[in-house]
């Protein structure tokens, strides 16, 4: 069994389109924890309907990549049993960048996922960037979280073609619609042991 945990800053509709498939499909997952850095964030609410634990780890006047605060998490996620043996830890617009610290101590269990197909239009405002950069298709990345942003092995990618007249908003709706596709599958697979990392590859049996 997988202990999973899921971090959040917002909306949350990946971590609940995640909660609900697990259910749904009998994954081998076992969801812990959900951690907020923001205590408004409406997933939260979300999580605890679904009845799954929720922390809230305020993140305010932390800038950028913190240890200090990263350790906080890991003693919440050690807490309920989320650990590099057994875990899965699920950045799910989770709004701040992980400390190397971080990323080494569950190296390889750390997933997120990003509205563009990477290693294009990283960063924030991915479906503008892609908008205005005049792309033919975009589309979203579930990928393992490395040292850098949004760089590390890439395990699912769903595309979508851009229309003429698309905005910033409809394009984000319809890549969404994807993510809430292809991030529990990535679980899925993850749960089932079916993913490999080889280097810079994710190779999915
Ligand atoms: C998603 O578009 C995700 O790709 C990005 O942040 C957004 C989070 O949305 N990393 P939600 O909180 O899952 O609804």
């Amino acid at each position: 069994m997988t202990n999973l945990a899921i971090l959040i800053s917002g909306r949350g509709s990946n971590m609940e389109a995640i909660l609900k498939s697990i259910k749904k499909n009998k994954m081998p997952v076992k969801p812990v924890i959900v951690i907020s850095n923001k205590p408004d964030a409406k997933g939260v609410k979300i999580a605890q309907k679904l009845g799954v634990k929720t922390e809230v780890i305020e993140s305010m006047g932390v800038k950028g990549a913190s240890w200090d605060y990263d350790r906080k998490i890991i003693s919440v996620l050690e807490k309920n049993w989320v650990t590099p043996k057994n875990g899965l830890v699920c950045l799910a617009g989770f709004m701040r960048i992980m400390s190397p610290e971080f990323i080494r101590h569950f190296k390889g269990r750390i997933m997120n996922i990003h509205p563009a197909i990477l290693p294009s239009f990283p960063g924030l405002h991915s479906q503008k960037q892609a908008i205005d950069y005049g792309v033919m298709y975009s589309g979203c990345t579930v990928h393992f979280a490395d040292e850098g942003i949004d760089s590390g092995p890439i395990i699912l990618q769903a595309v979508v073609k851009v229309k003429n007249d698309d905005t910033e908003e409809t394009l984000s709706r319809r890549i969404l619609a994807k993510e809430h596709k292809i991030y529990p599958e990535a679980v899925r697979l993850f749960a089932l042991g079916k993913i490999k990392i080889v280097g810079r590859k994710a190779i999915i049996s």
